[in-house]
């Protein structure tokens, strides 16, 4: 394993809150994935930033009679405040509008110019003579060129993924009138001169998802188009060259070079040298697969293009998109749950519990079921989980005192509970190294139902013969859940500790201390109480009854 690892998930636009569709494809995902690497030792770092440029966030400023500064400002505080309360921990929080961020495009921009990867030309852009203005991207609705697919926006089409080079039947998105086409400069990147080299990097990158590989070859296959990297508007990134033509970069030109000047500031800030231990580290970039095209082929393209100064990612995990009740999420039709309102209700493990759970590491789309959810935190996590950790400490707080009793000699049914204790761990970090992090979770809901069904078995409360073996096992199993869940719900994991009369932080603990049998004979356990409470149905037909037609 590389002892070094950078760990950013797609950033988040400024213009809007923070939803659990967000939450379930990348930034859980990606921060379960930085503590597991930490538990392995591996010096990991997790970094983000809004992503604050764009016709959308510029349009919705002017609407709020804010300045963008001041709109992308308060988006920027927010989102990390609602990542804070769902324990998504980033090292570093920044922002695309970051002086460090535009000093990097500029650079980037101007060494792929000197590398003959940029040219000018001179394009027709649709222009809307209602409202006045240039029509770039989400503005123009049309039809897809490749999959025909209708109403998809000119900068990507929802349905086949690609990023269509001229959309047809185009309208503007505000008014709905058709757009003129207006003469404009553009700079545009080569993205043709890469096929080859992306098509090389895809192949030998073993730890790239197979799938996505393989229809992002196809893409290759297929012919790759020059990328337009400018816009007419006011804000983004000035371009270095042009500066009083008032163009600006293309938002997804400058987002994902944040990912890379905001991981070197936070290093260099800290004492190290940023550059060095990129390149030293494994690189994670967590995305949603809406964006795969940006992120498997405009960003290594990128950075091939300025000779591989930094290194090109090792992972790209890709998960599916979120559905609601089975339907698609949708903020005006009220088809949709912010964080915020979820965290005042929940406590923030039970929505890690349950979206790790329902969330395979593939394309597939994932649902979040109301009922669902009340099922798997009642039976699962309380009637599995915090079922034997309630059972386990309070037979012994009640029988023993809270001290650990000595075990007796071992019958076949403890051999086989200690193996589990010791062999555990190591089918787990595999899986959870592989990104398998649902089937990691659900193997920890076995071992757990495996020791219930040890202490259901042995009676320890008829006292007899074994009793001091199995509570001693049993105990011992709940401290190796304590150090495998917390990846996934600190909060509960750091509270198992403190029941278990253990001192600090369960994060410092190793991953591979699970395998390890350390609560002797003697030791004392802490006040022990139920970890989590019921999910009432009562409180899950309120939520229900508040999404869709509110009238
Ligand atoms: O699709 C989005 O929400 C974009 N804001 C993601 C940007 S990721 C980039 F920075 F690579
Ligand atoms: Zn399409």
């Amino acid at each position: 394993m590389n002892p070094k690892a950078i760990i950013t998930s797609a950033l988040p636009y400024a213009n809007g809150e923070i939803h659990l569709g967000h939450v379930a494809s990348t930034y859980l995902p990606a921060d379960v994935t930085t503590r597991f690497l930490r538990q392995k030792g591996v010096e990991a770092y997790y970094i983000c930033a809004s992503d604050d440029f764009g016709t959308p966030i510029l349009i919705q400023s002017e609407k709020e009679g804010k300045t963008p500064e001041e709109y992308v400002e308060y988006w920027n505080k927010r989102d990390f405040e609602d990542f804070t309360a769902l324990n998504i921990k980033f090292d570093f929080f920044y922002k695309t509008s970051s002086q460090e961020n535009k000093q990097f495009v500029q650079d980037v921009f101007k060494k792929l110019e000197q590398a003959d990867h940029i040219y000018e030309n001179e394009i027709i852009q649709l222009y809307c003579n209602t409202d006045k203005k240039f029509l770039p991207d989400r503005y123009v609705i049309g039809t897809c060129p490749y999959c025909k697919a209708d109403d998809q926006y000119s900068d990507l089409c929802e349905k086949c993924g690609r990023v269509p080079e001229e959309i047809e039947n185009p309208h503007c998105s505000i008014c709905g009138q058709p757009p003129t086409k207006e003469k404009t400069k553009h700079y545009f990147f080569k993205l043709k001169n890469f096929s080859n080299q992306l098509s090389e990097y895809l192949e030998n990158n073993q730890n790239l998802q197979k799938d996505v590989k393989k229809y992002v070859q196809n893409w290759i296959k297929e012919g790759l188009t020059d990328w337009d990297i400018t816009r007419d508007i006011s804000w983004g990134i000035p371009i270095p060259v042009d500066e009083e033509k008032k163009k600006v970069f293309y938002g997804w030109f400058d987002n994902h070079l944040a990912y890379i000047s905001s991981t070197i500031k936070f290093l260099n800030d800290n004492g190290k040298d940023g550059k060095k231990f990129w390149n030293d580290s494994d690189i994670y970039h967590f995305i949603g697969k809406d964006i795969v095209y940006h992120h498997y082929l405009f960003l290594p393209a990128m950075r091939l293009g300025i000779g591989e100064e930094y290194k090109l990612p090792d992972y790209i995990p890709t998960r599916g998109h979120l559905t609601l009740q089975s339907r698609k999420i949708s903020k005006s039709r009220n088809w949709y749950i912010g964080l915020k309102d979820f965290l005042g209700i929940f406590p923030a493990d039970y929505l890690r519990f349950y979206l790790i759970s329902i969330n395979p590491y593939s394309q597939d789309d994932l649902n979040f079921n109301w009922d669902e959810f009340a099922t798997k935190i009642n039976s699962e996590l309380i009637g599995n989980l915090g079922n034997l950790i309630n059972r386990a400490l309070g037979f012994t707080l009640k029988s023993f005192d809270g001290v650990v009793p000595d075990p007796d000699a071992f019958d076949d049914m403890d051999k086989e509970s200690e193996k589990m204790i010791k062999e555990f761990v190591t089918e787990l970090s595999i899986l959870m190294e592989k990104n398998h992090l649902d089937r990691a979770l659900k193997m920890i809901l076995q071992f757990s139902a495996h020791f219930n069904q040890y202490f259901q078995h042995k009676e320890p409360w008829k006292n007899g013969p074994g009793t001091n073996s199995c509570v001693f096992l049993s105990v011992n199993a709940v401290r190796s859940l304590a150090i495998a869940i917390y990846p996934f719900m600190p909060d509960s994991s750091q509270k198992i500790w403190v029941q278990l009369g253990l001192e600090g932080s369960v994060s410092a603990q190793m991953f591979d201390q699970i395998s390890n049998i350390t609560l002797n004979q003697g030791h004392k356990l802490g006040s022990v109480s139920p970890l989590f409470e019921k999910v009432e149905e009562s409180v899950i037909d309120e939520q229900k009854s508040k999404l869709g037609d509110t009238n």
